[in-house]
């Protein structure tokens, strides 16, 4: 990892849940990562780990679920966004960080043509724009993300463009502000496997263009190793492997890791069948005690069934939160 570039988002020691403070159930604990200035950070693992917890967190947006941070920073810009009230947030989300949801029928309004949504945020971040300017500016940002015929297309209802084409759109509504910071959980899920090329390449060209950073999640190794730069592996609500998508993919520390490398068709030789990870991930408030992974894990020793592992360097800009990180394992 270059360590000279700034990170534009550092997490630190985050602990957060659902619930009333005091009595909340930890979705994700000890949660610590950066995302650094004009670069992709992957964040996987299998659903149900804490991902999207992490991501809206960082605004904390749970769309009325009670939520609290019990402990840690979120740093951006030289604010603690853990520490904002409400009022407060509203003042970065949307205009310094912006989000992409998973599925994007729901995201658009069904009832309001496509232009007339992405100029509503436009008008919102840049007051004082005549009409014609909103138009204007909104068809730049069709064109941006890849939009043929944007000025057709800006007469468009949501039910009348392809999934591609309304992820699109969501993409163009999250850049109207040109954040600092683009946070996209599971942009590519409900798209169909060629359309997700197009969107992640989209993402990968943007952030070049723009210097823009990205927090993309993913359960997609693929996807990490073609568009990432950094990653972490998220295991039970915490992260178990963080690191330069280089040093993680050639030299995996953690057997949740290798597990998961294990599982990607490309590593796989023809000949072998695919090593699915036996079991099923612990829900939040049903964690084991000691490593959580340790009841999956084929290399558990005694000390994992007690002793949670800390996170460590094994490198420079490599950690690994694995009693074993240090021995040869495979
Ligand atoms: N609104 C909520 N209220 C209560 N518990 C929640 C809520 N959202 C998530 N959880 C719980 O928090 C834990 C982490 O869920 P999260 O949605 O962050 O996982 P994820 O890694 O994003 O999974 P997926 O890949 O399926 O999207 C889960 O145990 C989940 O049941
Ligand atoms: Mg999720």
């Amino acid at each position: 990892m270059n360590v000279a570039l700034a990170p534009v988002l550092q997490v630190e020691n985050l602990h957060a849940g659902f619930g009333q403070a005091g009595r909340a159930q930890m979705a994700i604990e000890g949660v610590t990562f950066q995302v650094r200035k004009g670069r992709v950070f992957g964040l996987v693992g299998e659903s149900g780990c804490g991902k999207s917890t992490t991501c809206r967190s960082i605004i904390r947006l749970f769309g009325g679920s009670p939520f609290v941070i019990e402990q840690g920073q979120i740093l951006f810009d030289g604010m603690d966004l853990a520490a904002m009230d409400d009022r407060q947030l509203t003042q970065v989300r949307g205009r310094k960080i912006s989000m992409i949801f998973q599925d994007p029928m729901t995201a658009l309004n069904p009832t309001m043509r496509v232009g007339d949504q992405v100029g509503e945020i436009v008008r919102r971040n840049h007051t004082g724009l005549s009409s014609a300017q909103v138009r204007e500016k909104v068809v730049g940002l069709l064109r941006e993300v890849g939009i043929t015929s944007a000025e057709r297309r800006f007469h468009a209802w949501p039910h009348e463009l392809s999934g591609g084409l309304r992820q699109r759109v969501l993409i163009a509504m999250a850049l109207s502000c040109a954040p600092e910071l683009l946070i996209a959980d599971e942009p590519t899920t409900a798209l169909d496997v060629t359309i997700q090329a197009q969107v992640l390449r989209l993402l990968h060209e943007l952030r070049e263009r723009v210097g823009m950073s990205v927090l993309l999640v993913t359960h997609d190794l693929g996807v990490v190793a073609q568009h990432c730069d950094d990653m972490a592996v998220m295991y039970a609500g915490k992260i178990v492997e963080s690191g330069s998508v280089a040093d993680i993919f050639a030299n995996p520390r953690h057997p949740y890791t290798r597990a998961l490398l294990n599982a990607l068709p490309a590593n796989v030789d023809p000949h072998h069948k695919l090593e699915p990870i036996a079991g099923e991930p612990p829900a939040a408030g049903h964690f084991p005690a000691g490593c959580r992974f340790h009841p999956r894990c084929k290399f558990a020793i005694e000390r994992c069934h007690i002793e949670s592992p800390e996170s460590e360097n094994v490198s420079s800009a490599h950690a690994c939160a694995c009693h074993r990180k240090e021995e040869s394992l495979w």
